[in-house]
């Protein structure tokens, strides 16, 4: 008997949620994203609702128009070593840009929380699309978009490399002989490219799950290249199935062609529901969401993509401003959708602004309708599972779990109980062989 296919949901615990004002809704925690209990009871309700991990990204910039929950909030890496301690089946995972940050220093830091959990660990691997990130590095300039996807690349491969750096039995500890390793079963890598340089190996063993979940986001084609060629997991943000089923098609025939199996690629949509009795109940609930954000706190939420550009220089109600390339350094495939649906719906800056802040999205109405909508997207293969995300938390996550998974649930779409307690297991993702092993066994037999 074949196992059925079952979605997997993962779900991004931003603090007060992804709108800018949702700090403002009198459901809110004003402090969520700086607040260590709050994060630990989402966690566990996630972990109680069998949710597949949950998820923190990341920034290395803000200024004073940044999104209310970037200004203090937790470096997520740590919040991880935090919230392993408090559960035992649900996978955590994080953002870490491979832009700013070392390789041999980050693999240790992912491999160390992929033992704190007991093989759980996921990390987002991004590039950083900020601009202003550089300020705050003592760099001269933020490398150009695809130059930061190549240094990418490399980096991953190190970091795989690193994670194999001990065969999973090396180390023998035998008190009564006195050796605490098999020197032939640790590995230098030896790494010398175009932009990193790592003898190995690392001080640290293979975890449970071998190495972390590697999970990706970009969606540019250098992003799509780059996550069909690593990634066991894409986040992606589309605006409907059509565009979704176009985005999965397309990474999995690359991950193909890159001698991947496609499968083995789970293609995960951002879904953020807005859940009501009725779907006018739903439609009030998107109202008051996009009723507490001010104009000009959308137009600074529109300005991150754009590298804080000022958009209170143009003229509110005039069609969207001809920006020409700017913006594709940073967000290329989130500032390029932004100014094709000005343009082809033909939009004013204010109609993309409230838009953007709060997209008016397929996952909008009554439990019944959010769960037919999820099981089309599933089986149509635009997605694998999802990203949960919620305009407003707990709310939104509260909305879901006691009202649309049970559905899932029943439709035998999710999980009742984990299959396992790593995160790669649970994802029904195999758990890949050290690269030593076979060939040091071959030369051992021959
Ligand atoms: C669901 C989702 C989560 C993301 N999380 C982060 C994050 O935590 N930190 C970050 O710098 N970028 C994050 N990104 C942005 C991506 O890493 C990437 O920069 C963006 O999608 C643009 O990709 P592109 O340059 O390939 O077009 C996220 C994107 C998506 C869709």
């Amino acid at each position: 008997m074949t196992t059925p296919r079952m979605m997997r949901i993962g779900t991004f615990l931003a603090g007060t949620g992804s709108n800018m004002a949702s700090w403002r809704h009198p459901k809110a925690v004003p402090d969520a994203a700086i607040n260590l209990d709050y994060y630990r009871a989402l966690t566990r309700k996630a972990e109680d609702a069998k949710l597949d991990f949950a998820f923190f990204g990341d920034g290395l910039y803000i200024s004073e128009k940044s999104h209310p929950n970037f200004l203090n909030r937790f470096e997520p890496l740590t919040l991880l070593a935090a919230l392993a301690m408090d559960t035992s089946r649900i996978g955590l995972a994080a953002t870490l840009s491979t832009t700013y940050s070392d390789p041999y220093t980050v693999a240790r830091q992912f491999a160390s929380i992929d033992h704190i959990s007991n093989g759980r660990a996921g990390w987002n691997v991004v590039t950083s699309p900020l601009e202003g990130s550089a300020l705050n590095y003592g760099k001269p300039e933020h490398p150009a978009h695809d130059l930061r996807y190549r240094m990418a690349a490399e980096y991953i491969e190190v970091a795989k490399g690193l994670w194999d750096s001990w065969e999973d039995d090396a180390f023998i500890r035998d008190q009564t002989t006195g050796q605490f390793i098999d020197p032939t079963k640790m590995h230098r890598l030896n790494h010398k490219g175009e932009f990193y340089s790592v003898q190995g190996p690392l001080n640290i063993a293979r975890s449970r799950q071998g190495r972390p979940v590697l999970i990706q986001a970009g969606s540019s084609d250098a992003g799509r290249a780059f996550a069909a060629s690593v990634a066991d997991a894409v986040f992606t943000g589309q605006a409907n199935r059509a565009d979704a089923e176009a985005f999965s098609a397309d990474v999995k025939t690359r991950a193909a062609a890159a001698g991947r199996d496609p499968a083995q690629v789970l293609i995960m949509p951002g879904c953020s529901p807005i859940v009501g009795r009725t779907p006018q109940e739903a439609e009030a609930k998107y109202l008051e969401i996009a009723a507490l954000v001010e104009i000009n706190s959308a137009l600074d939420y529109l300005g991150r993509y754009f590298n804080d550009l000022d958009f209170t220089q143009y003229d509110l109600d005039a069609p969207f401003p001809e920006l020409g390339d700017f913006g594709r350094n940073g967000w290329e495939s989130a500032t390029d959708s932004i100014k094709r649906t000005a343009r082809e719906k033909e939009l004013t800056l204010r109609e993309i602004a409230q838009q953007v802040t709060t997209p008016r999205h397929e996952f909008i109405g009554t439990p019944d309708q959010i769960a037919d909508t999820m099981q089309s997207w599933f089986e149509s293969g635009a997605a694998d599972g999802f990203m949960l995300s919620g305009a407003v938390l707990p709310q939104a996550f509260d909305d879901f779990t006691d009202q649309v998974l049970p559905i899932l649930k029943r439709r035998h779409l999710f999980r009742t109980e984990y299959e396992s307690d790593t995160l790669r297991a649970n994802l029904g993702l195999p758990t890949p062989p050290n690269r030593h092993t076979p060939t040091r066994k071959a030369s051992a037999a021959g």
